[in-house]
């Protein structure tokens, strides 16, 4: 029996252990499983100068008023167009350095606005800069603190810090001196510009090729190879900047119709009623918006026959009556919005 009262080393021990099981719980375990999410094809990795301004953002510690998550619910919908995804993070959940893993900056306390998409919302340098100089200038009544240490008093201008400056109007600074932007402020600025929340409506991804596709002017057989190429091309067109032209979607966004249950089910009626209505059933995966009002009964029937018969699905082919059977049916529930 552990003695934990008379003999110290049993106790340390038994400490010790418990700290080791609980840092394999919630440190290292939860560390390798976000290994397997991957970026959304399209999506740009930071640059160098983002990099160092999102450690700013960190030292700074600017996460205790600001988020960076779009929740699925109607209140957040002011801060992107989108609920975020796991993927949306990929590329600054790098490692700070060897002994430091980047911390999560999805913030839970919103003081200040959230910043997702604080790029697209505003992308001018210098309110940023001002802004951070001193909220109040831009924003009467802010309760943002100053950043001002971010910022330098200089005699004279150089000629590179010409476009950095601080209006002396609007400082009010002594005629003498200049504020100029260190380089932390333009780092942390620019990591402030590139916070934009990625747009699948924008994104084409790319045609990848495909031996199977025949080129349409020499095709012989026009058919069937055509009524592939149909339902190939609208894939591709509506459905492959979440779902990839392979099929696979992408870990922790969009699920992969290659091998999918629901793709492949002898009877097609969930599939077409996700391709009409849109679908948000799981946590671990983003929203996908209705098509109903996107494409007609034939475009449906083209599309769902090609993800039912590519990447090593086989399922028989979606009658056009059951198409149009399932629109009718859904037209028929009242709009709720
Ligand atoms: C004490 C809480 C607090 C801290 C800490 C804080 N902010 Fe703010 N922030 C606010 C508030 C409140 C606002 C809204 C008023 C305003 O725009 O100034 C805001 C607004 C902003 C805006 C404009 C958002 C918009 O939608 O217009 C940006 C950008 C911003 N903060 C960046 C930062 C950065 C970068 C840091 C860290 C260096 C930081 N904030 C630290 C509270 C805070
Ligand atoms: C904006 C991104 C997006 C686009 C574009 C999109 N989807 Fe989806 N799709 C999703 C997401 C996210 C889910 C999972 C939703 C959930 O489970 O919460 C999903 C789920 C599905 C499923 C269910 C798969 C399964 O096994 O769970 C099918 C089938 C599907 N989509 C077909 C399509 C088709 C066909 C198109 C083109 C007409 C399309 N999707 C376009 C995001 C998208």
């Amino acid at each position: 029996m552990l003695n934990l009262h008379k003999d110290h080393k049993n106790l340390v021990l038994l400490a010790f252990s418990v700290f080791v099981a609980l840092s394999i719980g919630v440190a290292i375990i939860p560390a390798y499983q976000m290994e397997e999410y991957e970026p959304i094809p399209g999506q740009k990795d930071l640059t160098a100068q983002e990099r160092r301004g999102l450690n700013i953002y960190i030292a700074e510690g600017c996460v205790g008023c600001h988020t960076q998550q779009v929740r699925n619910i109607e209140m957040d919908k002011t801060w992107g167009e989108r609920p975020s995804l796991a993927s949306d993070y990929f590329y600054s959940k790098k490692r700070m350095d060897i002994w430091r893993q980047s911390p999560s900056l999805l913030g839970s306390e919103r003081t200040g606005p959230d910043l997702t998409d604080i790029g697209n919302r505003q992308p001018s340098e210098q309110w940023h800069l001002l802004h951070l100089y001193n909220p109040r200038l831009v924003i009467e009544a802010s309760v943002m603190p100053r950043y001002s240490w971010l910022f330098k008093e200089v005699d004279t201008l150089d000629v590179k810090d010409d476009d950095v400056t601080l209006p002396r109007s609007i400082t009010k600074m002594k005629d003498s001196y200049i504020m100029v932007a260190k380089p932390e402020a333009l780092d942390l600025v620019a990591y402030l510009k590139g916070l934009q929340q990625f747009s699948f409506d924008d994104y084409e991804p790319p045609m990848d090729f495909i031996p199977a596709l025949p080129k349409t002017e020499n095709s012989a057989s026009s058919g069937a190879s055509t009524k592939k190429s149909l339902g190939a091309s609208l894939y591709q067109n509506n459905c492959a900047a979440c779902h990839q032209t392979t099929g696979r979607g992408v870990k922790g966004a969009f699920p992969p119709l290659a091998g999918s249950l629901i793709v492949n089910n002898k009877d097609p009626e969930k599939l077409i009623k996700i391709i009409l209505m849109g679908y948000d059933a799981r946590q671990e995966y983003g929203v996908m918006s209705a098509f109903a009002d996107k494409l007609t009964d034939e475009e449906i029937k083209a599309i769902a026959d090609h993800e039912r018969s590519s990447w090593g699905n086989s399922a028989p082919k979606v009658p056009l009556e059951t198409i149009v059977k399932l629109r009718d049916s859904i037209n028929k529930i009242p709009k709720t919005q």
